[in-house]
């Protein structure tokens, strides 16, 4: 596997790639990668001769108190995970690279709607930080499909509409969420958990099934919702929202009988704020 930090390197070796009509496909990532991260890079592995992976610690996805600075940095291991994974290239740019204005005077993008809710009403301005770097590095890389896990549900969600509404020639392949077997949904933030926080955080898991369940068995939404909610708060979160949601496009649902829908969970434990989500099939 090849690392590479500057553009002009990534452009030449992709070049060739495509010149040998070779298909690539892309995963971004902050880094401190896990069995999670390591999965896109399997899945991405089965769809295309060449696989390309991001570390980048993205500073415009992050609020102004959130943990930016503390955020889990481990390029070695990153490095040696991505290679046995079946990486063809690491692309690990500097701040300086992606941002050649510096990051308040650069060119941003916003995709409405979506972004205001749920984890964007948590994290002002977070979706459009993502979609800002996520538009760079497509340009960047010129995959012709990137792996997005499920895990980051409304990202993913958000990633589609940018690429559906800039006509970028990407196909998005969304990937199953990774679980420890209790049920905790893998995250880089697992490890700011302390033993005890570790112990009771597959609570989260528990009540999105719990949710589920309630559904099936006919309960309405709003209960659903303030059910889960009581339960967080009683097993020690502090939640930020419980709902259920129209999967195609995290709208509120309307109650149709045919809708795909998913709930989504986010909740703080201590210091660490968890996500998770679960569709109700
Ligand atoms: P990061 O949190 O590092 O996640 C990179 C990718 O791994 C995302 O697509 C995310 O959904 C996926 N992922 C993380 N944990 C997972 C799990 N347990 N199972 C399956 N997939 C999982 O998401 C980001 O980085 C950034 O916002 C990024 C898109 C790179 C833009 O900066």
């Amino acid at each position: 596997m090849q690392t590479i930090e500057y553009v002009r390197a990534l452009r030449e070796t992709i070049a060739s790639w495509r010149q040998a009509g070779q298909r690539i496909a892309f995963v971004p990532t902050m880094g401190n990668l896990h069995a999670g991260h390591h999965s896109l890079i399997a899945l991405a592995r089965q769809q295309a001769d060449r696989v390309v992976a991001s570390v980048f610690v993205n500073p415009t996805q992050f609020g102004p108190n959130e943990d930016f600075a503390r955020y889990p940095r481990t390029p070695r291991e990153d490095e040696a995970g991505l290679d046995e994974a079946g990486c063809d290239l690491l692309f690990r740019p500097t701040v300086e690279e992606m941002y050649p204005f510096g990051t308040e005077r650069c060119v941003a993008v916003r995709v409405p709607g979506l972004t205001d809710e749920l984890d964007g009403a948590a994290r002002p301005g977070h979706f459009d930080g993502v979609a800002t770097v996520v538009l760079r590095l497509f340009n960047m890389v010129q995959p012709d499909l990137a792996v997005f896990g499920l895990k980051d549900f409304q990202q993913l969600r958000v990633i589609e509409y940018l690429v559906r509404d800039l006509a970028l020639p990407i196909a998005i392949v969304p990937a199953p969420i990774a679980r420890d077997p209790d049920g905790l949904a893998l995250s880089s933030r697992n490890r700011y958990l302390s033993v005890d926080e570790r112990a009771r955080a597959p609570a989260i898991h528990r009540t999105l099934l719990a949710m589920r369940e309630a559904w099936r068995a006919g309960a309405s939404f709003e209960r659903i919702e303030a059910d889960a909610l009581r339960h967080l708060d009683d097993q020690g979160f502090a939640p930020d929202y419980a709902q259920i949601r129209r999967s195609s496009d995290l709208a509120p649902p309307t109650g149709a009988g045919d809708e795909a829908l998913v709930a989504l969970l986010a909740a703080r434990l201590g210091s660490t704020r968890l996500i998770d989500n679960l569709p109700f099939t």
